[in-house]
């Protein structure tokens, strides 16, 4: 068992990593949660199996169990899915010491955490993730929020997460237990978000992903939980410094500005791992052409990513002028000026703001835009 304690300006919260831990949920939130109350909003293909453990756990802990569920698809992660969590609250009678707990994927977390950060102006949440990708990255951290949607001169789709708000959960359990029922194209979106905080500069989570990360990208799980406890470690770190992405907490957006625009794009298909080892190869030519990161680096990173089955190439037709417009919608866009982050060879990465259409445009046509 692995717990990581992350300094938060709503409290510190632990982290916790362990087998079999879903079952302690009930007792770890009765000496957590002030209310007896709470509202478990649930990914709905865990229903039957995960979310009942859960709701089983925390009804032995003599807690009032109400359940909601949402469908784990990027179109349906809007306002409107939230405004349901909102009635299902109301119909639960939550109070500002009731809390929710969200059992899920990334999706799940970041929906529900949303709606407890708006609920009553914000009330505690629980995250239980049950997917790699948000237990190493998505659960721990604090950002929620839902997609809205874009204009069709962009080629329409979904703006990711451009509405949300930050807030910190008052306790995150990972069972990698729950991962069994996971599939192979999910762990291995997963391992796309571990690559990217290796990438950041820990040597011992990139030598991990090496090694066991073949086998967890074919369904293996025997050295999940020592890969997830590093993971963690990492995301922790990041968050704990600078929990409102004011500084260094945008390096963990490596990838993404490019892995954003073509992840809402309905033609693509691409579920968010897979569009983040796009991005992150993209952003890996970025930093070739600026010098920052070296070609034997970019070997080393698309030779990992093809280790663990993941994409390198868009998977179908898109403009790269048409990428490089979407990208205008992403978060960090400040003033108009496109900021990308640019990984550097020896681990670490850096925000520029002085890369060229040009030069975007290149690295979309090295991931096979048009
Ligand atoms: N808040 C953050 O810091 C942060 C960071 C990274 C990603 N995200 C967000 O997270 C989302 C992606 O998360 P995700 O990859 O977990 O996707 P997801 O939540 O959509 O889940 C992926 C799929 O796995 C299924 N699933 C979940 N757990 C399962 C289990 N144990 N067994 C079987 N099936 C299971 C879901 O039903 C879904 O079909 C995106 O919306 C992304 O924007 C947020």
């Amino acid at each position: 068992m692995t717990t990581l304690t992350v300094d938060a300006s709503r409290g510190a919260y632990d982290v916790i990593v362990a087998s079999g831990a879903l079952e302690q949920l009930g007792g770890l939130c009765a000496s957590l949660l002030g209310g007896r109350r709470v509202l478990l909003v649930a990914d709905d293909a865990l229903t039957a199996s995960h979310a009942l453990s859960v709701a089983s756990t925390l009804r032995e802990a003599d807690f009032e169990v109400s359940q909601t569920s949402i469908r784990a698809a990027e179109v349906r992660k809007t306002i409107e899915v939230v405004a349901n969590v909102w009635d299902a609250a109301l119909q639960a009678g939550l109070g500002r010491n009731d809390a929710i707990v969200a059992v899920g994927g990334g999706l799940t977390g970041d929906v529900a955490g949303f709606a407890a950060a708006t609920w009553l102006r914000g009330i505690d949440v629980i995250q239980v993730p049950t997917t790699l990708l948000a237990m190493v990255d998505a659960s721990i951290g604090g950002k929620t929020g839902v997609n809205v949607p874009l204009p069709d001169l962009v080629g329409g789709g979904l703006g990711k997460n451009l509405a949300g708000a930050f807030w910190p959960p008052k306790l995150v359990l990972a069972d990698p237990q729950t991962l069994s029922t996971l599939p192979e194209r999910e762990l291995r979106c997963g391992l796309a978000e571990c690559v990217k905080h290796a990438l950041l500069g820990d040597e011992t989570l990139m030598t991990m992903l090496q090694t066991t990360g073949p086998a967890i990208a074919s369904g293996n799980l025997e050295h999940a939980a020592s890969l997830i406890a590093q993971a963690v470690a990492v995301k922790a770190r990041v968050v704990a410094q600078d929990e409102r992405e004011a500084g260094s907490r945008m390096l963990l957006n490596l990838g993404h500005t490019f892995a954003h625009a073509i992840e809402g794009r309905p033609a693509l298909d691409l579920h968010h791992g897979e569009a983040v080892s796009i991005g992150l190869v993209a952003a890996a030519h970025v930093g070739v052409k600026l010098g920052s990161f070296d070609e034997a680096s970019l070997e080393a990173l698309t030779s990992l990513l093809g280790a663990v089955q993941l994409p390198m190439e868009l998977p179908g037709p898109a403009p790269a002028s048409e990428l490089l417009e979407r990208m205008r919608f992403d978060k960090k866009v400040v003033d108009g000026t496109l900021r990308l982050v640019v990984p550097c060879t020896g681990g670490g990465a850096v925000i520029r703001d002085d890369v060229s259409h040009e030069q975007v445009l290149d690295a979309w046509r090295c991931v096979g835009a048009s």
